[in-house]
């Protein structure tokens, strides 16, 4: 049986790979199986050429096929910052979440979208890539406790909630990271067993 890898030393997101996977005839593995990999610099311009640079790199260190995501928030009346900037905005997730309710102060425009993209890489070439976005409003103010980053000030269109008042399986169902993990699972099922069968 070959392996693959998850380009992410996060268990969330490896919980997430792994069951993307659950059905194919493939072993997941993560950056922690492979010592000594330095991340390379995230300098592309746009969540997918983030996901393609992490997924590329990884794919040549571990010398097999590799995933990655790269996600954010695209707020419409900040010109789509934070974006790519969305974990490096500021400090922690309450200064991020100031920051940017203090952008959007009198301003009437509150739409947003998260966005996360998917790539898979062999060889250092990307194979594939695949967007999921969630398109909602920024609250005013936080509210709810779960999720994080972000999820507070989010309501997504057709809920009364922020992403922090909707429950782990709730947020699932409809976020972001969930569409981009549905369409590439399609891709790995279709196409998966083609690559993997070359190392
Ligand atoms: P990365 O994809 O791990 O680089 O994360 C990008 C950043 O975007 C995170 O650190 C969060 O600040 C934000 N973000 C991405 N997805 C979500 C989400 O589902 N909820 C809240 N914040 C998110």
């Amino acid at each position: 049986m070959s392996f693959i890898v998850a380009a992410t030393g996060n268990q969330h997101k490896l919980a997430e790979y792994a069951k993307l996977l659950a059905d194919q005839d493939v072993e997941i593995k993560s950056l922690n199986d492979f010592p000594g990999y330095t991340e390379p610099e995230e300098n592309g311009s746009t969540f997918e050429e983030n996901a393609g640079i992490k997924a590329a790199s990884a794919s040549i260190y571990c010398s097999a096929p590799a995933f990655a995501d790269d996600s954010g928030l695209e707020v419409e009346a900040l010109d789509g910052r934070p974006g790519i900037h969305s974990s490096r905005y500021a400090a922690t997730d309450a200064e991020r979440i100031a920051r940017l309710l203090g952008e959007l102060e009198g301003k009437e425009n509150r739409r947003a979208r998260f966005v996360c993209v998917i790539s898979i890489a062999f060889n250092g070439e990307v194979l594939a890539s695949f967007e999921g976005e969630v398109k909602g409003t920024i609250l005013t103010e936080p509210r709810g406790g779960n999720g994080f980053g972000y999820d507070p000030i989010f309501q997504p269109d057709g809920f009364d909630k922020s992403f922090a008042e909707l429950s782990q399986d709730e947020k699932n169902r409809i976020s972001h990271r969930a569409r981009a993990y549905a369409k590439a699972l399609e891709f790995v099922e279709d196409e998966l067993s083609v690559f993997t069968d070359q190392f």
